[in-house]
Order: C-alpha cells, then structure tokens, then sequence
C-alpha cells in the first residue's frame, strides 16, 4: 500500500495512451496499490471517454464524473491534480492552465512541442509551486534502470560508443498474442507530433541517453522525408543523428518506418572492458553483456541481479510494488504496469503529496525536448549543433513552423 492518501487526479485525453494510464491505475490497485483515484476524465471525444470510465467503473468501482473540455474538468473541485495525456501540440497550454487552476501536473512526452513551450512550462510550475512531472516511462522500466547501474558501477570499463536502430513498418506492428497498440494520425504531422523519430520516437531516446551518458554537448542529423505522404507537415521517414557528449562519449542513432514486412530494433554499447547488447529498442531485453574474454551473462540474468541487490528503500522509490509487475521478463508496450507507466504515475503522486522531488522535472523533460529539436535543427542546418544554441534560443529556426502552430510567434 502506498503510505499516503491517493491523491485526487483527473484525467485529460482518453487516446490510446490515456487507455493505458487508466489501466495502469486499475492494475496498481489490483496489486493493493492505491497512489492515486481517478475522480474525473476529460476527452472531447464520447466514445473514448465512454471507454475509460467503464473500464474504471469496471476496475476500480468508482465511476468517474466525465467532461468534454480541459476547462469543466479544471473546474470539478473533487481534482486536485491532473495527467494530461493530449496530442504534443496541445501540452503546453494545457499544463499553463491546470497551473493557474491550482493544480499538480504530470504529463506525457514530450514535455512540449518546441524548446520555447517548455520554456512556459518551467516558468509557470517554478511561480505556481505546484509539482510538475514528465510520465515519460522508459527509464523506469527494469532493464534501463539496471543498465543505468551497470553503467555506473564502471562494469564495462570506459565507454566507447553506442548504436541503436529502430526501423519499422510505417504502421505499428502487432505481436502475436498482443492487442493492437493504437497509432493515431496526428503522430504523422509535424505541427502536431514536432517530429516522428525525432520528436514522438525520440523523446524517449532523448531522456534515456542523457539518463545513461549524462549531459549532450552536441549533435549531427540527416532526417529525409521520402514522399510517401503528399502533405506538406508529413513528419520524417528516416532519422539518423549522432550525439557528442560532454563526457566525449559518442553514440549514433537510426530510426526509418518505411519497409512493410520487416522490423529490427536493438542495441550496441561497446566498451573498453564488455559488449552489451539488446534485441529491443524501448528497454534492455533478449540481451547479453559479453566481456573481452568470451565470458557472457545474459540481460535478464543480470537485470535480476541488480533487483535483487537493490535496498528497500531504493525499490520502493524506484520500482514500487504494485506499479510494475514483478517477475515479469521484460516489458510489454500493450501492458502498462510493466511498461513503466505505473512507476511514473506512482512517483508524481508521491512528489505531490510528500513534497519530494519527481524523477522528471519539468526541467530534465526540457532538455529531452531540446535535444530532439537539436536532431531537427542539425538536419535544417545541415551541420552539428551545440545543445547550448537550442536551449538558449539562439537557434530555432526548425522550430519555427511548430511555434506558429501553437501560437508562440514572435
Ligand atoms: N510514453 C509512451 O510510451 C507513449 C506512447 C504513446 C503516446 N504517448 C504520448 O501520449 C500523448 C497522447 O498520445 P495518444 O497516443 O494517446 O494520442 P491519441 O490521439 O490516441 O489520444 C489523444 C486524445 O486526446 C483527445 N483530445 C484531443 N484534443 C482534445 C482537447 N482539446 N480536449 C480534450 N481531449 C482532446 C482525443 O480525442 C484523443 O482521445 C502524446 O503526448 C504522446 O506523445 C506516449
């Protein structure tokens, strides 16, 4: 049980991922883990909304009170915190206005569409006061947490470089056995997701890598758009970028959606000492870590390990019981507890209640953001960028568009 009273949050966007943060309310409260109620949901939509309160009157035995706009949901007194769950272009003004309502905020990656919009954000929870979090759920899983450990104990000697591919079909593919994961259109414009690898994809690249290698210096990209859609805000097919750090590690990414019928994804990080690599893209899975002498411990052997040697208090704080499922090899996108949605959701709660600090604050989800708006700012230029020029403004112009579109024209 979580050791303080849940805290009261509405639910704004009932998409595909709001689905998945209802659920993974349901399941924590299944597993006797009770950090947060859902009072009330928001959707514009009444079929989705339909869909959310059901499954939570289903699951939970509480129906929540429904809405049609972010401003009703603001002005039901029984909320008192709020996950917004909108398409990207929507984030920015919708935390400006849950902060002026008094509320706490968690939100979903990316933080915002452009560097400047995050710039509001940060303003606007350091005047309120009020907690703001990014759900940004990938390094919370197990394996990117335990690589984060073996990347820190110094266990593959002095880090040399990583490569990482991700190439998939221009839809989602669905695994055998699993429910189809939702792709909605807007994924696919530019004024609504900033990017597709770059900004929907590359979020979540984004926070891990400087989760795992510390803070970016600077970036190369090529991204190429190859007509396969005639609107003029169609995201990119394929990004590939290369990231200097100010460690002076080095890591390159790949990321297309233009083949049907073939997928690949994985993970290289070559080091001094050891090789580690991943079968997946979103967490450290169907992998191995193989040292200079041909020795070979696999990934879930040693993702266990490092659970195991956890301190109480260190996985209570990290991997609460109840918000991920225990045992489980891991994670599984169509699963939200294990997909790292629970932890998230749990850890705003209890930043909220408590007054620690969340795991992403808004400032951490900023940078994210700027360096996928670095990706697209080398790829305009077509030449590297420093990460300083993006997060102080100076260059902008790949973000121009995206500011129009939300109304943040100079
Ligand atoms: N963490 C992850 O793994 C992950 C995965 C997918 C999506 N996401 C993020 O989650 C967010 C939502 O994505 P999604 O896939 O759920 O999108 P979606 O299109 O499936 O859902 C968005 C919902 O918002 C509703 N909506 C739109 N405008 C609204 C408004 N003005 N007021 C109220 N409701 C409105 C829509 O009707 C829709 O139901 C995005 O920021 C996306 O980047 C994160």
């Amino acid at each position: 049980m979580s050791d303080f009273e849940p805290l009261r949050l509405g639910l704004i966007g009932c998409g595909g991922m709001g689905l998945r943060h209802a659920r993974a309310v349901a399941d924590m409260r299944t597993a006797g883990h009770r950090p947060v109620e859902i009072v009330a949901i928001c959707d514009t939509d009444e079929g989705r909304r339909a869909r959310v309160a059901a499954l939570l009157s289903e699951r939970t035995g509480r129906e929540p009170a429904q809405h049609a706009s972010t401003g009703a949901l603001l002005d039901d007194r029984r909320v008192e915190a709020v996950d917004v769950v909108l398409p990207t272009s929507l984030h920015h003004a919708t935390v400006l206005e849950a902060l002026s309502a008094g509320m706490h905020v968690l939100v979903e990656k990316p933080l915002a569409l452009t560097v400047s919009a995050c710039d509001l954000i940060v303003e606007a929870a350091a005047r309120a006061g009020k907690v703001v979090a990014s759900s940004e759920n990938y390094r919370r899983l197990p394996g990117n947490r335990a690589l984060a450990a073996l990347i820190a104990d110094g266990a593959l000697g002095r880090l040399d470089t990583m490569f990482v591919r991700n190439f998939a079909p221009p839809e989602p593919p669905v695994k055998r056995g699993e429910a189809p994961v939702e792709s909605p259109g807007w994924y696919r414009a530019r004024t609504h997701a900033g990017g597709y690898h770059a900004m929907e994809m590359g979020a979540h690249e984004a926070d891990l890598q400087e989760f795992w290698f510390g803070a970016v210096d600077s970036v190369s990209a090529e991204m190429r758009a190859f007509g396969r859609s005639s609107s003029p805000d169609a995201t990119e097919d394929l990004l590939t970028a290369t990231f200097r750090f100010e460690s002076g590690f080095v890591s390159n990414i790949s990321f297309a959606s233009t083949m049907r019928g073939f997928e690949i994804a994985d993970r290289l990080l070559i080091g001094e000492a050891a090789v580690l690599s991943s079968a997946a893209w979103h967490e450290w899975q169907n992998g191995a870590v193989t040292w200079a002498d041909g020795s070979r411990r696999s990934s879930d052997e040693l993702v266990a390990a490092w659970l195991a040697g956890l301190a109480p208090d260190a996985r209570e704080r990290l991997l609460p019981d109840g918000a991920w499922t225990r045992g489980r090899d891991g994670s599984v996108a169509t699963d939200p507890l294990s997909y790292g949605v629970g932890v998230a959701i749990h850890d705003f709660a209890r930043a909220a209640r408590t007054g620690t600090a969340p795991e992403i604050p808004p400032d951490r989800a900023r940078r994210a953001v700027a360096l996928c708006c670095a990706m697209m700012e080398a790829a305009r230029a077509g030449a590297p960028v420093r990460m300083e020029q993006v997060l102080s403004g100076e260059l902008c112009a790949a973000q121009a568009a995206l500011n129009h579109a939300i109304g943040l024209s100079a």
